[in-house]
This record gives C-alpha cells, sequence and structure tokens, in this order.
C-alpha cells in the first residue's frame, strides 16, 4: 500500500485519531472533549468542548517560540510601487493594537465585522483583529458593488465596517468610500461606526458622528489581548454565490478550521514553517482568506499580499519577479492568471530573466484547468504544476495531489485523488453510485472533515437543502464529473447556475434577477459561454416585451450597466443576444445547458422534451451575431 493510501484509508476509517494526532500542531486553552462530535448528523461538529485563539495560533504562538523577527507578512504593491515588510512581532502589534481600536468601539465576542478593503496589509490587521476578540468577520471583496455590499450588511448585521478609501486596478483608482455610502443608505442595518484606511490615492470625506479614521484611533488604542472562544464557535463569515440573488453565508468555525489548515499546510503544499509562500488571490475570496491569511501564518510562514495583476503591472513577469525576490517555494493561483500570462508570453522570455531556483511547485484552482494551460504552464516552469480542486464550502482541497504525503503522476484534466478526509463518490442524479469513468454528480460521504462548512449562516434550512438533503448522507458539491479506475477525479464544471468568470464565483440567477428588472425585458436566461481568457464569461438571451421596438443596442448598454451597478464590474457581463422567444420544455424549463452548448459551438442531443425544437435554430442564429456558437 503506497503512503497515500495508507493516510486517506486512515482518514476514513479513524477520523478521531487522525484529526486527533494534526490537532496536536495547534496551541489549545481547553483541550477538546470529542474529536468528532457526530451527535446531531449531518451537522457534524469538531473538536467540541476545546477553546484556542485563531489570532494567537497564526501569530503570538510564533514570538513565543522564537519566531518573532522572521517577516510575517510582504506586501508587494507594484500599482503603488511599494514593498513592505512586517515580522511576526510588528504584526502581532499592529494586530493586538487594531483589536483594542475594535474592543474600544464595544466588539466583543461573537459580534460581526465587515471588512471591505483592497489588498493591503490592513485588511489582514483587520480580519486577524476580529479573530483575536472572538469576533466574526465577512469580508467583502472589493469588485462587488454597493448593492452586493448591502446585501451582505444585511444579512451579517455588522457593529462595524473596515474599509480602504480606494482600490488600485492597474491605473484606476476605484473609490470605496462613496460605495459604502450608498451600500448602507440602501440596507436596513446601520453599523454602528465604519473605520476607513486612508490610501494617499484617494481621501475619503467621513461623516461625522460614523466615521472614523484608521491612523486616529491605532496612535491611541491600547493593545488587546486573545479571547478563548470554543472550537465550535465561529471564525468567519463569508458569502459566495448561489444560485439566486441571495448569496450564501458560509460559516467557518475555530477550532476545525485552524487544524485542517494546517495540516494542509503540509500534506497537501509540502510547505513548512519559514517557507515562503504565496497566494495570488484576493483576501475577498476563499483562497484568500485560507491561504494569504490563515494556512501559511498558523503555520509559521512568510505570506506575500500583492496588489497587481498577473500581467500590466507591469509585464508578465510579474509572478517570476516577485517568485525570485522574496524566494517564493509554493505559488497558488488560478488557471486564468496564467492564461493570461501565456496570452502575453507564449514563449515565456520573461520566465528566463528571473532566478526561480527556490520555487518548487505551483498549484492552480478556482476554475477547471484546461489540459492546454496545463501543459503550457508546465513546459515552461518545468517543475510540477497541480491542479487542485476546492470550493468557499471546504475551505481547504477536495482533491488534490497531495505532494507532501505522495506524489502522482499528473493526469491532465483531473485534479487527482480525494485528499484525506473527504470520502469522494459519483452519483447518478437518483443517488446510486457510479462505476469508474462514469460521469455523474460528484458527492462527498458525511461527515466532511474538519475546516468546512458546519452550516450557513441565519440560514440553516438553506443549509440542509442545498448540500445535505440532495442525497441524505452526503454532501452535494454541485460539481459534475467523474473518477477513473485509478482513482483520479475529474471535474468538469458545476451542474447549477453558479459559473466561474476569471476564478471568480458567480450566479446567473442574480444576473437573471436584475436583468429581468429592465422595463423592455419580458424574459430572459444567463448562462456561462467558455471563453479562451477568463474560463467562462455570462452570455443573457433575452425576449423583449411585445411593442418595444426601441434600438437593441441602447438595450443591451442598459443591461451591461444594471448588472454593473448591482453585482460589480467583476460579473463581465457583457453579451447580450435578442430573441423572439427562449427554447423550453413542454412544462416550461428554460434550456440553458443546450443553449451553453450552441454557444460553445458543442454538439448536443435534441431534448426530448423540448417543446418547439426550431427555438434552438433560431438561438444559434442570435449567438452567432454575437460572435458565439462558432463549431470547433
Ligand atoms: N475592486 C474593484 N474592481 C475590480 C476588482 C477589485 N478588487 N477586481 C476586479 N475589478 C474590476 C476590474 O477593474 C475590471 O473592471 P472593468 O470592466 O471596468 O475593466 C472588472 O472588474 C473585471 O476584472 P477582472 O476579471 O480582474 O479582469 P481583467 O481583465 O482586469 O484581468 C485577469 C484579467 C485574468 C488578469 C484577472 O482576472 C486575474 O488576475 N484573475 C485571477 C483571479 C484570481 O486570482 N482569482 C482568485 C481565485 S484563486
Ligand atoms: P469557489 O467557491 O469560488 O472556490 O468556487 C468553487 C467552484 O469552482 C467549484 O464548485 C468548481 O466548480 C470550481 N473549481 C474550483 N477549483 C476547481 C478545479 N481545480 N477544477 C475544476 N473546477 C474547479
Amino acid at each position: 500500500m503506497g503512503r497515500y493510501e495508507e493516510v486517506f484509508n486512515k482518514s476514513i476509517s479513524d477520523p478521531n485519531s487522525f484529526w486527533g494526532e494534526a490537532a496536536e500542531a495547534i496551541s489549545w486553552y481547553k483541550k477538546y472533549d470529542r474529536v468528532l462530535d457526530d451527535t446531531n448528523p449531518p451537522f457534524y461538529r469538531w473538536f467540541t468542548g476545546g477553546e484556542l485563539n485563531t489570532c494567537y495560533n497564526a501569530l503570538d504562538r510564533h514570538v513565543e517560540a522564537g519566531r518573532g523577527d522572521q517577516v510575517a507578512v510582504i506586501w508587494d504593491s507594484p500599482v503603488t510601487g511599494q514593498i513592505q515588510k512586517f515580522t511576526y512581532k510588528e504584526f502581532t502589534e499592529k494586530v493586538a493594537r487594531f483589536a483594542g481600536v475594535l474592543k474600544g468601539l464595544g466588539v466583543n465576542k461573537g459580534d460581526t465585522v465587515i471588512i471591505y478593503m483592497s489588498m493591503v496589509p490592513e485588511a489582514l490587521i483587520a480580519m486577524l483583529a476580529c479573530a483575536r476578540l472572538g469576533a466574526v468577520h465577512s469580508v467583502v471583496f472589493g469588485g462587488f458593488a454597493p448593492n452586493e455590499l448591502a446585501v451582505r450588511i444585511d444579512d451579517a448585521k455588522p457593529k462595524i465596517i473596515v474599509i480602504t478609501s480606494c482600490g488600485i486596478e492597474v491605473k484606476k483608482v476605484i473609490e470605496y468610500k462613496p460605495m459604502l455610502n450608498k451600500a448602507i443608505e440602501l440596507a436596513s442595518h446601520k453599523p454602528e461606526k465604519c473605520i476607513i484606511f486612508q490610501r494617499p490615492q484617494a481621501k475619503a470625506e467621513l461623516i461625522a458622528d460614523r466615521d472614523l479614521d484608521w491612523d486616529e484611533l491605532m496612535a491611541k488604542a491600547t493593545p488587546a489581548d486573545c479571547v478563548p472562544v470554543k472550537a465550535t464557535d465561529p471564525l468567519y463569515i463569508l458569502y459566495t454565490s448561489g444560485t439566486t440573488g441571495l448569496p450564501k453565508g458560509i460559516v467557518r468555525d475555530n477550532g476545525g478550521h485552524a487544524v485542517a489548515l494546517r495540516w494542509s499546510m503540509e500534506n497537501v503544499y509540502d510547505v513548512k514553517p519559514g517557507d515562503v509562500y504565496w497566494a495570488a488571490s484576493d483576501v475577498g475570496w476563499v483562497v484568500g482568506h485560507s491561504y494569504i491569511v490563515y494556512a501559511p501564518l498558523l503555520t509559521g510562514c512568510t505570506t506575500i499580499v500583492y496588489e497587481g495583476k498577473p500581467i500590466g503591472t507591469p509585464d508578465p513577469g510579474a509572478f517570476w519577479r516577485i517568485i525570485s525576490q522574496h524566494g517564493v517555494k509554493v505559488l497558488f493561483t488560478a488557471p486564468t492568471a496564467f492564461r493570461a500570462i501565456k496570452r502575453e508570453d507564449y514563449q515565456g522570455e520573461y520566465v528566463k530573466k528571473y532566478d526561480l531556483s527556490g520555487f518548487k511547485y505551483l498549484f492552480l484552482a478556482g476554475e477547471r484547468l484546461d489540459p492546454d494551460t496545463y501543459f503550457w504552464a508546465s513546459g515552461i516552469l518545468n517543475r510540477p504544476v497541480i491542479d487542485h480542486w476546492w470550493q468557499t464550502e471546504t475551505g481547504w482541497p477536495i482533491t488534490a495531489n497531495c505532494i507532501g504525503i505522495e506524489q502522482f503522476p499528473v493526469k491532465a484534466g483531473s485534479s487527482t485523488k480525494p485528499v484525506p478526509g473527504y470520502n469522494l463518490h459519483i452519483l447518478d442524479s437518483e443517488g446510486k453510485v457510479l462505476a469508474p469513468e462514469q460521469e455523474g454528480l460528484v458527492v462527498a460521504k458525511l461527515p466532511l472533515p474538519p475546516g468546512t462548512l458546519p452550516t450557513l449562516w441565519n440560514a440553516e434550512q438553506r443549509f440542509l437543502q442545498s448540500y445535505m438533503n440532495v442525497f441524505p448522507g452526503y454532501y452535494f458539491t454541485a460539481d459534475g464529473g467523474y473518477m477513473d479506475k485509478d482513482g483520479y477525479v475529474f471535474v468538469m464544471g458545476r451542474v447549477d447556475d453558479v459559473i466561474n468568470v476569471a476564478g471568480h464565483r458567480l450566479s446567473t440567477g442574480a444576473m437573471e434577477e436584475i436583468i429581468a428588472k429592465h422595463p423592455d425585458v419580458a424574459e430572459c436566461a444567463v448562462f456561462g459561454a467558455e471563453d479562451n481568457l477568463k474560463g467562462q464569461l455570462p452570455i443573457g438571451t433575452v425576449v423583449l416585451k411585445a411593442g418595444v421596438n426601441r434600438e437593441p443596442a441602447d438595450i443591451k448598454k442598459e443591461l451591461i450597466q444594471m448588472i454593473r451597478e448591482q453585482i460589480g464590474p467583476i460579473a463581465c457581463y457583457k453579451d447580450t443576444a435578442i430573441v423572439a422567444r427562449l427554447p423550453k420544455t413542454r412544462s416550461g424549463k428554460i434550456l440553458r445547458g443546450t443553449m451553453r452548448k450552441i454557444a460553445d459551438g458543442q454538439t448536443y442531443t435534441m431534448p426530448a422534451t423540448i417543446d418547439d425544437p426550431a427555438t434552438l435554430g433560431e438561438i444559434e442564429v442570435a449567438l452567432k451575431q454575437i460572435g458565439y456558437a462558432k463549431k470547433t
């Protein structure tokens, strides 16, 4: 039996001793009574009875153990021309001070704080300061529009909101303060105070009695100590797209999260304390939470906070410059970033300019890694390129080539094997377990390992409905795929109305809700069509109300604007096909999947239940007019 098989089997057959051993890497104020608490399925809990503090484990503990002078965080910001480094000691002091600020404003254990910040070290400071107090943070990605922020404010009900005055998108300065003001105006819940970290690129105007200046507060704050919390207490809420306009508030606990992430660093990524680890993502996404902030710091690594893009800041050599300059051992990013680099530097000329001798592995996730990009990246880098699959819900990888345990040969298109703790199966729509090579729905037999979502914030029924009741006894991933006879998993894409645009998870249902509100629109459907750079792009198909004879180009422009204003520019909504009718089944269900295949130029079978087959031909013509439906 190989090492992976041994480790994997133990994780499934004896989760108590497996995760009990892993938990020894974490410092506990009070040891847990049970490792796996399975008394109330499907609500499995980990390390019940235990008490710890995640911030203590990520910072103070390393200072006490002699790592105080090691660099904890490097901020590399080509968009502002700055690089800053903070040792563990310096970062701990800043976090303790900001925790003092929050405490002074009445933030206590269990209170919620929303963080809406660009990629600056202060975003990490704010997150860790919440963890220090046992407060629950909810980070909202800066590319989301005020409406999305407002929805999260109403659900999370934050006492305090912390923002940067602006974000910098290559050369564009995007002011966050007007978006915050608008969001608070739209939301029913009003935060008590807002803290503004003023960046020199855009100074925000403060509203008296509500807005406070970060620097002024920090100057007079008293540092606050770590507050012990229960292992099962929430550390954060991270909203992610579901199939409707209402995002799902994924809850992360403290104990299971710390244990799983710490374990993953050595076993999945082969990263040890002291190594430099870089996740080129954004703190607004789950990858940013887990692998920019928590996992590297829980492990005593140096983490990099990058405020830039893979290209254009200033060139497609940006990633290689950072790897060589800061001695990065592992880079983790999304395939779309590599497609962008591939497009600008196919021959890999920029790679040759830098010393990458310390760089060992490239990990990719967030969307399917297409074989072309895989082969190109492995060719120019000449080191392992590892696809791994995960979701906001799980917080850490579900399948991977666990290089710290045993390295397997890569099969392009597969994210390799289930990570220990994830007992995966492929089911058909009736819940029958499928044989190897047969494509179906990917599920994980319960219990899920530690670190994965225990529930949804304020939405227990939705948690059960979306994940646990679809196939009782299993977690439903909403991804389709298959396992081959060697146990490799091939994840083929979502089976619901969620799409992945440049590694960003978006809901087509949410876009449809917005488009349907346009006064000229009678009916619409949005689906994700293939895109060479961003993986997928949303396409709208729209039927206009009878009698509307306005210029189609004007309506299309208005739809783009509505999506930008209500979801944000990251939705990348640009294309609408105006059609006379939508293809539907006889029971009235819109055939989005068939339209997607037509848009991608794939062959499709005529659905047996289609109401009028001619509608598919009409759709093909309309999609061709906007540049899709070309046969490949
Ligand atoms: N704040 C405000 N606006 C933002 C933003 C942020 N944090 N991030 C992106 N946007 C805006 C962009 O400015 C752009 O606006 P525009 O339409 O006005 O030009 C829009 O959202 C789309 O951005 P993006 O998808 O990033 O496209 P791009 O063309 O600027 O860059 C890539 C393309 C591939 C380089 C870029 O998407 C990328 O680096 N992707 C990696 C994604 C990633 O790391 N995902 C995390 C998962 S691991
Ligand atoms: P998010 O919650 O934003 O991390 O998005 C999760 C979704 O992204 C998954 O459900 C998958 O559809 C997709 N995804 C993430 N990583 C991969 C991968 N390595 N291969 C295929 N799809 C992926």
